[in-house]
C-alpha cells in the first residue's frame, strides 16, 4: 500500500514526483504529498488530502525549481485520511515517505523527548527518531537512517531528505518494495517500476535490510550491518503503452478486453498444440520432483485465492493420487498447518508484494516445501524469494480490481497441474481435452468480448439499482460466483456473496426476496441440471434471476439470460467470469463510481 517517489537530479524534482505518484495512485488515495529541497536547504512541503488532482492544484500555486525531492501517495493506516497525517512527515531536520507499519511506534514515541508530534501516524516518530539521531551531529544523514532502523520493529520502504544534505536522498526497505531508477545524471525511487517508464530502463530492485545513498550520479548500497552491497542493475521491461488507457475511458475496461492478449502472453512458448504437452520452464523441478509431488497447497488474497480455488477443481480432474488445498494467506500464515514433505506450493499474487501471501511463502519455505511462485510483478519481492516460478506476463494491472491476471493465474497453474500430471504418465487421451482448450481460450475470450459488453451494458441498467446481489455456481462455476462478487462489491459497493448452488437449501435461500438480485452460472456439464433445479426454487420464491449459460437451448422464463456461444467446455467458467466483470464495471459506472479507485483500497496490500 501506499506510493513513493523520488528524486535527484539535473531537471525539477516536482515534475517526476508528481507523475510518478499519478502512477502510484492505484496503491493509496487517501492523501498525498511532496517534499523538494534546494540547493541552500530550503525544504517546501506540500500536501493535500484525498486524490493527486488535489495535490496538484497545491503544486500549481507553489512551483519549485528544486532538483531533489521524495513524494507519497497514501492508504490510511494510523490515522484518518486528512491532509496532518499525509506524507511527507517532517521531524527536525527529517523529512520522510514511508510505506509499511512500525509495530512499536508508541513504545518509540515515549522514549522520544523534544518533539511534538502533529498527526498520529506511526511514520512520524519514525522521522524523529531518525532525527534524533541525526541531530546529534555525528552521524551522516544514511547512518542516521541505520541507527534508527536498528530499533523499528516492523515494514517499511521509506526514503528521507534534509535541508541539511541537499543534495541526497537515503532510501531503506524491510517488507515494503522499493526500486531506484537508474538515469544519467538522475537517479530515481518508486515503489514499483511502472512510475520509472519513460524515464530510465534501469533499475535496482532493494532487498530487505538494504539502505542506500542516493545522489544524482552515484548509488551507495549497503546493509544494515554497513556490509557493503554490489546491486545488480536490471531491465525494465514495462513499456508506456502498457500503463496508459489506450483509448479507454478506464483501466478496468481496458484490462477486461486485454484478456485475449494477456492470456496469450502467458501461454506463450509453454504449450506445443501438436504433441499436446505442457512445458514451464520456471518451476524448475525435475521430472523425479514433479512425480513425487502427493499435495499441492494454494496460497493467495482475494482474487489470487480464487484463481487458486478455482485452478485446484481443474487439477484434482487429471491429477490422480493429488490433494490440493487452496488457503487463504491472510489465514494460513497463523494456522498451525502440518505441511506433508511430499508438497509443493504455489504461491499466488498479481502484485508479488502481498504481505499475508509473502509470509506464508516464508513460514512455508522455514518447513523446507518447496515454492512456486505465480507471479505477475516482475522482479517482486515474492517472485524474487519463490524457490522457482512462473509469471503470468498479463503487464501492468492497474486498475485496482483484478481481472486480466486472475484469468492468466487461474490457467498457469493448471499447466502447471498438467506438468505433474504429464511426469506421473497420465495418459495423453485424459489431458489433450484441457490442452486443446487452453490453446483456444484467448480466442474463445476474444469471441465473448466482442459481444458481451454491448449486452451486459444493457442488463446492468437495470440491476444497477439492486443494493444486494447473490451470486451462485457449483464445480468450477462456484469460484468463478466468488470471484464474480468480490468484482461487484468492490467497485460497485453492491452487496455481493457467492453461495454453491448445493448450500441454498442450507440457509442463504431465506434472503431471496425483492432487495436482491441472483445471478447464476450454468455451464452445460453434469451438474447442469441440478444447477436449473437450484433456480427453479429461487424463482420460486420470486426471486430476480440472471442466468449466464452456454446453453443455448437454455428457455426458461427468467429475468435476464447472458448467452455464451463457444466451441469450449471445460474452461466455461473462465469465459462467464468475463461477464461477471463486465456486470462489475457497467453496474459501477451506471451508479457514477469510481471505478478504477474504489474507496477505502489499494492495488497492492503491503501492510498485514
Ligand atoms: C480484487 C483484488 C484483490 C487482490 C488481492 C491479492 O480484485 O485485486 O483481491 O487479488 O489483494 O493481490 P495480489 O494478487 O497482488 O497478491
Amino acid at each position: 500500500m501506499c506510493g513513493i517517489v523520488g528524486y535527484v537530479g539535473k531537471n525539477k524534482a516536482q515534475g517526476f514526483l508528481l507523475s510518478g505518484l499519478r502512477r502510484l495512485e492505484y496503491r493509496g488515495y487517501d492523501s498525498a504529498g511532496i517534499a523538494t529541497v534546494a540547493n541552500d536547504g530550503t525544504v517546501t512541503l506540500i500536501r493535500a488530502k484525498g486524490k493527486i488532482d488535489n495535490l496538484e492544484e497545491r503544486l500549481a500555486e507553489n512551483r519549485r525549481q528544486d532538483n531533489v525531492g521524495i513524494g507519497h501517495t497514501r492508504w490510511a493506516t494510523h490515522g484518518e485520511p486528512d491532509e496532518k497525517n499525509a506524507h511527507p512527515h517532517r521531524a527536525g531536520d527529517i523529512y520522510l515517505v514511508h510505506n509499511g507499519i512500525i509495530e512499536n511506534y508508541k513504545e518509540l514515541k515515549k522514549a522520544l523527548s523534544g518533539y511534538e508530534f502533529a498527526s498520529e501516524t506511526d511514520s512520524e516518530v519514525l522521522a524523529a527518531l531518525i532525527d534524533s539521531f541525526y541531530g546529534q551531529g555525528k552521524y551522516s544523514l544514511t547512518d542516521a537512517v541505520v541507527q534508527a532502523l536498528k530499533l523499528v520493529r516492523g515494514t517499511y520502504g521509506i526514503a528521507v531528505i534534509s535541508g541539511r544534505s541537499p543534495e541526497e536522498i537515503v532510501v531503506a526497505r524491510s517488507g515494503s518494495p522499493l526500486v531506484i531508477g537508474v538515469g544519467h545524471d538522475e537517479t530515481l525511487i518508486a515503489s514499483d517500476a511502472s512510475a520509472l517508464v519513460g524515464h530510465t530502463k534501469r533499475a535496482i530492485y532493494l532487498n530487505d535490510g538494504e539502505v542506500a545513498k542516493l545522489t544524482s550520479n552515484s548509488i551507495e548500497v549497503r546493509t544494515l550491518n554497513s556490509e557493503p552491497v554490489s546491486a545488480k542493475v536490471e531491465e525494465i521491461e514495462t513499456n508506456l503503452a502498457a500503463i496508459q488507457k489506450g483509448g479507454y475511458e478506464h483501466f478496468l475496461l481496458k484490462e477486461i478486453m486485454e484478456q485475449p492478449k494477456s492470456l496469450a502472453e502467458t501461454l506463450r512458448g509453454r504449450v506445443n498444440s501438436k504433441n499436446h504437452t505442457v512445458h514451464l520452464g520456471g518451476p524448475e523441478l525435475s521430472e523425479a520432483e514433479l512425480r513425487k509431488i502427493k499435495h499441492l497447497i494454494i496460497v493467495g488474497c482475494g482474487t489470487a485465492y480464487h484463481a487458486g480455488l478455482l485452478a485446484g477443481y481443474y487439477i484434482e480432474q487429471f491429477t490422480p493420487e493429488i490433494t490440493i488445498e487452496t488457503v487463504i494467506a491472510s489465514e494460513y500464515r497463523y494456522r498451525a498447518a502440518y505441511i506433508p514433505k511430499d508438497s509443493v506450493a504455489l504461491i499466488v499474487s498479481q502484485s508479488g508484494e502481498t504481505a499475508d501471501t509473502l509470509a506464508c511463502l516464508r513460514e512455508i519455505k522455514k518447513q523446507g516445501i518447496k515454492t512456486i511462485g505465480i507471479v505477475n510483478a516482475i522482479g517482486s519481492t515474492i517472485a524474487r524469494e519463490v524457490d522457482g516460478g512462473t509469471y503470468v506476463h498479463v503487464g501492468p494491472e492497474i486498475s485496482v480490481a483484478s481481472t486480466k491476471a486472475f484469468t492468466s493465474q487461474t490457467i498457469a497453474m493448471v499447466m502447471f497441474g498438467l506438468t505433474i500430471a504429464q511426469a506421473k504418465g497420465v495418459k495423453n487421451v485424459i489431458l489433450k481435452p484441457y490442452i486443446d482448450e487452453i490453446v483456444k481460450l484467448p480466442e474463445e475470450i476474444s469471441r465473448v468480448l466482442e459481444t458481451a459488453p454491448q449486452e451486459v451494458e444493457k442488463i446492468s441498467k437495470k440491476y444497477a439499482k439492486y443494493e444486494h446481489s447473490i451470486y451462485l455456481g457449483r464445480d468450477t462455476a462456484y469460484p468463478t460466483a466468488m470471484e464474480g462478487a468480490l468484482k461487484l462489491k468492490e467497485v460497485s459497493y453492491v452487496d455481493a456473496n457467492a453461495y454453491a448452488f448445493g448450500e441454498l437449501k442450507h440457509g442463504p435461500l431465506a434472503l431471496v426476496d425483492d432487495r436482491f438480485f441472483e445471478l447464476a452460472f450454468l455451464p452445460k456439464g453434469p451438474l447442469y441440471d441440478k444447477s436449473i433445479s437450484n433456480v427453479q426454487e429461487v424463482m420460486a420464491r420470486g426471486g430476480h434471476v440472471v442466468v449466464v449459460t452456454n446453453d443455448d437451448a437454455f428457455d426458461m422464463p427468467v429475468e435476464s439470460v447472458v448467452k455464451i456461444t463457444t466451441s469450449i467446455e471445460l474452461f466455461v467458467p473462465i469465459l462467464m467470469n468475463l461477464v461477471s466483470q463486465l456486470l462489475a464495471y457497467y453496474i459501477t459506472i451506471e451508479k457514477g463510481y469510481d471505478v478504477d479507485q474504489p474507496r477505502n483500497l489499494a492495488k497492492s496490500v503491503t501492510v498485514e
